[in-house]
């Protein structure tokens, strides 16, 4: 899907309704830099420092957590509709176990201002590096949400990732 660069805002409904449906996909790279991709349905994109900001919430266990910490940036792509079967297997499967870009048969693209690529066939694609993070806190948090998002701990890391450059289909 031939791309163009677009400001971070452009179709933002569309983004911020994929993340609440069926998801957004995430990639990353592992100490390999062999490429891996989760689903994501938690983040936010806003204005932090003066720079538009995706956070990412990246629980320990996942193998991205291990892949961010290593690489230090990350991609953010938002399927078409139609893709909903990547967004279940991703959102399901590990990377430790599967190459899920071969498994789902998408495409790794090379991202233009970080390492981890981009993926050719969503419609909207956010390259961010990290540059800040932190972890979620028990103490810090309403009681009713640490009971239904962390009966077992595993609490999220959550990466602020500043959007470098936003591509989307011509
Ligand atoms: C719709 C949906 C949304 C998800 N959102 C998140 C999320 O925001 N953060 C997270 O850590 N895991 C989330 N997950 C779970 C991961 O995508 C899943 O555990 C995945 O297998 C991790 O892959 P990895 O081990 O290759 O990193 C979500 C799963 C689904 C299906």
């Amino acid at each position: 899907m031939a791309k163009i660069e677009v400001p971070y805002t452009h179709r933002l409904d569309v983004t911020l309704g994929r993340l609440a449906g069926s998801g957004l996909l995430l990639t990353s790279l592992d100490r390999n830099l062999k490429p891996n991709v989760m689903t994501i349905g938690w983040g936010t994109i806003g204005v932090v420092w003066g720079k538009p900001i995706f956070t990412v919430l990246v629980r320990p266990s996942r193998y991205t957590y291990g892949c961010i910490e290593a690489t230090g940036d990350f991609t953010v792509n938002v399927p078409t509709p139609g893709m909903e079967q990547v967004t279940m297997i991703c959102g399901s499967r590990s990377g430790r176990e599967k190459d899920k870009f071969a498994e789902c048969k998408i495409t790794p693209a090379p991202g233009k201002f970080v390492k981890s690529p981009t993926i050719a066939e969503c419609e909207i694609c956010y390259e961010c590096v990290v540059v800040n993070y932190e972890d979620i806190r028990a103490g810090h948090l309403a009681e009713e949400i640490m009971q239904s998002a962390y009966p077992n701990a595993d609490l999220h890391r959550v990466y602020y990732g500043e959007i470098l450059g936003t591509f989307a289909e011509k």
